[in-house]
C-alpha cells in the first residue's frame, strides 16, 4: 500500500449519509495533531446530509454520489465511480461513517482490506439498523461501538477496536445512542491510527 507522501500521513476518504459527527471527530483528531492523516474527500449518497456541509466548512472536497435513483442499493456503476474518485486522489483508507448503503463488490475488490466502518454496538451483537434501539429493546445491560473492516456481509468484518457503554435502567434508544456516539468519537480516530500503523 503506497503512502504517497512518505511521512506516514495516510489519505482518508470518508463516506457518510447523515450528520457526520464521526467525520468531524476524525477531523478534530487530525487538527489537534493526535492523528497523522488527511481527509481528501467526503462523499455522500444523500445530497442533504450535514456531513457535506461540515466538509465544505472545513475546506474539504465534498461530493454527492449518484445512486441512479435507487433508494437503498449501492449500484455497481456508482461504486466504480466512487472507487475512481478515491483512487485518483490517492486514498489509502476508506472510512464509512454513518453510510447507509451496503458496500459490496466492486468497491470491496478495489480497496481490499482498506475499507472500515463504525457500528453502534459491540459486534457481533446487534448488527444492522438502529443497533442502539435493538440493545434497549433486548434489555441488554451493556452495548457500545465497534470499528471493523468491511467485508461482503452486514457488519461482519474483522474487529479493529471496541468501546463498551453501559445501558442504564432509564435509558431510551435516544439517550443510549447519544452516549454511544460520545465513545464513537474517540474510538474512530484511535482505530484509524491503529490501521495506519499496520499499513506502514
Ligand atoms: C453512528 O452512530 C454510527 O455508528 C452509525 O451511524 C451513526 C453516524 O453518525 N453507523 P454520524 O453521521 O457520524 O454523526
Amino acid at each position: 500500500m503506497g503512502m504517497s507522501t512518505g511521512d506516514g500521513k495516510i489519505k482518508l476518504g470518508v463516506l457518510g449519509s447523515g450528520s457526520g459527527s464521526n467525520m468531524q471527530a476524525i477531523l478534530d483528531a487530525i487538527q489537534d495533531g493526535s492523528l497523522n492523516a488527511e481527509i481528501v474527500l467526503v462523499l455522500s449518497d444523500n445530497p442533504d446530509a450535514y456531513i457535506l456541509e461540515r466538509a465544505k466548512n472545513a475546506g474539504i472536497a465534498a461530493e454527492v454520489i449518484d445512486c441512479q435513483g435507487y433508494e437503498t442499493r449501492f449500484p455497481d456503476v456508482s461504486q466504480r465511480e466512487v472507487a475512481e474518485k478515491l483512487k485518483s486522489l490517492g486514498v489509502d483508507l476508506v472510512c464509512l461513517a454513518g453510510f447507509m448503503r451496503l458496500v459490496k463488490q466492486p468497491l470491496l475488490d478495489i480497496f481490499p482490506d482498506r475499507i472500515i466502518n463504525i457500528h453502534p454496538s459491540l459486534l457481533p451483537e446487534f448488527p444492522g439498523l438502529m443497533a442502539w434501539k435493538q440493545a434497549v429493546d433486548a434489555g441488554a445491560e451493556e452495548s457500545g461501538c465497534t470499528v471493523h473492516y468491511v467485508d461482503a456481509g452486514m457488519d461482519t468484518g474483522p474487529i479493529i477496536l471496541q468501546a463498551k457503554v453501559p445501558v442504564l435502567p432509564d435509558d431510551t434508544a435516544e439517550s443510549l445512542h447519544a452516549r454511544i456516539q460520545e465513545q464513537e468519537h474517540g474510538l474512530y480516530p484511535a482505530a484509524i491510527k491503529q490501521v495506519a500503523g499496520s499499513m506502514s
